[in-house]
């Protein structure tokens, strides 16, 4: 076979399949390649006859068929299948070659894979791919990382094939070396799940606290979907409200209350606790699936504890429905101070020097959680790039601050109905936490040096001295070793 192709990708799922008839549109000629050729066959025969699409029979075939230096782009799923294909195609490929893995894999695995394939004189690169099927064929959000020194090789394909915002820019840059590209989007798939059951949350007390029908909460979601909140997590939840099974029933209705998950939540909130940074809203939309999943227990638990409010409202409904908007939108900017606080502990944990506006700018369109108010973050960031907290940001504590009210008022209707609303809940609480200046861990302090002797700080003494009292008259004057985690 002649080196024609611009570049190879192993994996024909609909991601894969998607991504390669994306850059074959944008003018690259692309090599298909898939574990079981059989898939192969069916793809050039299908949806890429006619196409320059080359179906490879054989991992040689494959690597034959690319230009030079061949970039070879993994879709295969996470974990072990990524380390196998490495291994399949280091003995066929040369000095400079590169190795991508378009996958949601976890970024440690990254860190260890550019470290190994580096080694083997090859580069690699790991890079987020958001956007679901639709954004693999039209225009996804990119984020890559690892060998820099591979990336001009790949920039204009990736940048070809990426979404862009409306002056033209691609959703797709940079992100840093390592795992940093698929650290980002294990944090955006973390925002994306704060961003659902954000939504969920809302649409629990439209429907039992005020009643509403799916087809009026269709109505508010689209008149959401017009303004600030403008996203297309709010446009699909719209959608979704209005659509009808054939006998009328809207099918919301009818799909079962018990949330899956593949696990890129769970790494998020599990590297949030690992950092040290108060990722309370993503964390628990997380456990907010794992109660969804408890579906037994829960019918039983409905059963048994039947103390509690019955949801009632007699209020201002329009009014309310303001606030749970405003509700909404604080919360969210919440949730993304708290991801970009993580990506900021990351890039000193990790050395990584991440570009937080393009970072904004990569999922202001492709992506789960593409919207309007990306565009808000980006300014804020290349307004102050150290910019410690975004709710510092004069733009969005202004906004904050118009919208807390409605957030606190939200939540104690929901917790005075028997709503759980824990992300809004992680959401107040992390705003006034973060407003506090004197918050009770000085108790705190006392009771761990009560017991266990570990020292505290004194409000009249500076920073760094540390004290202990003998709290009983029993236990001696020694401390404990100070150490943190
Ligand atoms: C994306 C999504 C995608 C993710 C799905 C399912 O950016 O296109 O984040 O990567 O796999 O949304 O995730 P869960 O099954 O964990 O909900």
């Amino acid at each position: 076979m002649n080196a024609v192709s611009d570049i190879g990708v192993i994996g024909l799922a609909v991601m894969g399949e998607n991504l390669i008839l994306n850059m074959e549109s944008k003018g690259f000629h692309v090599t298909a390649y898939n574990r079981s050729v059989d898939k192969v066959e069916n793809f050039v025969n299908g949806r890429a006859k006619g196409k320059n699409i080359y179906g490879a029979k054989s991992i040689e075939d494959l690597v034959s068929s690319l230009k030079a230096p061949r970039k070879v782009m993994l879709m295969v799923k996470a974990g072990k299948p990524v380390d196998d294909f490495i291994e399949l195609l280091i003995p066929h490929l040369d000095k400079g070659d590169i190795i991508i893995d378009g996958g949601n894999s976890h970024f440690p695995d990254t860190e260890r894979r550019v470290k190994y394939v580096e080694s083997k004189g090859l580069y690699f690169i790991g890079t987020g791919v958001s956007g679901g099927e639709e954004g693999a064929l039209l225009g996804p959000s990119i984020m890559p990382g690892g060998s820099k020194e591979a990336w001009p090789a790949v920039k204009p394909i990736f940048q070809g094939i990426a979404a862009k915002v409306a002056d033209g820019t691609p959703c797709c840059d940079w992100v840093g070396t390592g795992g940093a590209g698929h650290f980002v989007k294990m944090v955006h798939n973390g925002i994306e799940y704060g961003d659902m059951q954000l939504i969920n949350e809302i649409y629990h007390i439209m429907k039992n606290v005020l009643g509403l029908s799916a087809d009026e909460m269709h109505e508010v979601f689209k008149e959401w979907n017009e303004g600030e909140l403008d996203s297309y997590l709010i446009e699909i939840t719209r959608d979704i409200l209005a659509y009808k099974e054939a006998d009328g029933t809207p099918i919301i209705d009818r799909i079962l209350d018990t949330a899956g998950q593949k696990g890129t939540g769970k790494w998020t909130g599990t590297v949030a606790l690992e950092l040290g940074v108060p990722l309370t809203l993503i964390t628990e939309s997380v456990f907010a699936r794992c109660l969804s999943a408890l579906k037994d227990e829960r019918v039983a638990a409905s059963r048994v504890l039947t103390a509690g409010p019955t949801p009632a409202f007699d209020g201002d409904k329009k009014a309310f429905i303001d606030h749970l908007r405003d509700a909404l939108y604080a919360a969210k900017v919440i949730s993304y101070a708290q991801g970009y606080q993580m990506m900021k502990a990351a890039a000193k944990e990790y050395n990584w020097e991440l570009n937080y506006g393009n970072i904004a700018l990569m999922w202001r369109g492709g992506c789960i959680i593409r919207s309007r108010f990306l565009s808000n973050i980006k300014e804020a960031f290349d307004k102050n790039p150290d910019l410690a907290n975004l709710l510092l940001d004069p733009y969005f504590a202004e906004k904050i601050q118009a919208c807390q009210g409605g957030l606190r008022q939200v939540t104690a209707t929901a917790i005075q109905n028997g709503i759980p609303v824990p992300c809004l809940n992680a959401a107040i609480s992390f705003y006034d936490g973060y407003r506090t200046e004197r918050l009770p861990a000085n108790l705190l302090q006392a009771q761990r040096d009560y017991f266990g002797a570990h020292t505290y700080e004194r409000t009249d003494k500076p920073r760094g001295q540390f004290f202990h009292t003998n709290w009983t008259g029993r236990g001696g004057d020694t401390a404990s070793t100070t150490y943190d985690v």
